[in-house]
């Protein structure tokens, strides 16, 4: 990760109301839900802070989920047993503040979200993720994900391929 900041769980110290990602949505939601999902166990939250600030630089929601495996490229899943659904990590948000955009934070929050999810005792066969427009969907796909082929704005990475192109 980039070596000025440091990735964590969101907690009561952190300046939720200065964070600005330019997109409202993201912004009231870290303000407003985040910390009441975390509570009732539906998403983690985990926040990257310049080293010994209490600012958010980026966050990104961390979740439970599953996918039918019909819905995967056949390509995907055809050395599997005839499971009717997988286990996913759901990456619900994510979001970098606007003065930090471009330092290959959004990258690094990925990172750790995949690291987390490679980690997880509960086994996670791909990290999933709604990309909420075009553009995220290029920034995804960056980084190797793959749209499903019924709905292109869900994307997907095997945690097994993502380790191979993170040399995790
Ligand atoms: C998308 C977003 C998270 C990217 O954050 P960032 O910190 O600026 O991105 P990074 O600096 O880590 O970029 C990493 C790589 O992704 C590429 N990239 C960044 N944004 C991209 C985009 N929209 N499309 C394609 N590639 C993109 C960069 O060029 C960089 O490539 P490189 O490693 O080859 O140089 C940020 O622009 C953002 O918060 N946008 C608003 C919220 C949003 O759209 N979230 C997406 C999920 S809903």
């Amino acid at each position: 990760m980039t070596a000025s900041f440091v990735i964590q769980s969101l907690a009561p110290e952190h300046d939720r109301l200065a964070f600005s990602c330019g997109v409202d949505a993201l912004d009231r939601y870290l303000q407003n839900q985040a910390s009441q999902d975390v509570r009732r166990h539906i998403s983690n939250c985990f926040v990257a802070s310049p080293v010994e600030s209490a600012a958010i630089a980026g966050y990104y929601m961390l979740a439970a989920a599953s996918v039918p495996v019909l819905d995967l490229p056949e390509a995907e899943t055809k050395r599997l047993p005839r499971y009717p659904v997988l286990p996913t990590a759901l990456i619900g948000r994510l979001a970098v503040d606007r003065q930090y955009r471009r330092r290959n934070l959004g990258g690094a929050l990925l990172f750790d979200a995949i690291q987390r999810a490679a980690r997880a005792e509960p086994a996670v066969f791909a990290m999933i993720v709604d990309a909420k427009d075009e553009d995220a969907a290029a920034f995804y796909q960056h980084f190797g994900f793959m749209p499903f082929a019924n709905r292109p704005m869900s994307l997907f990475l095997p945690v097994a391929t993502a380790m191979k192109l993170l040399k995790i």
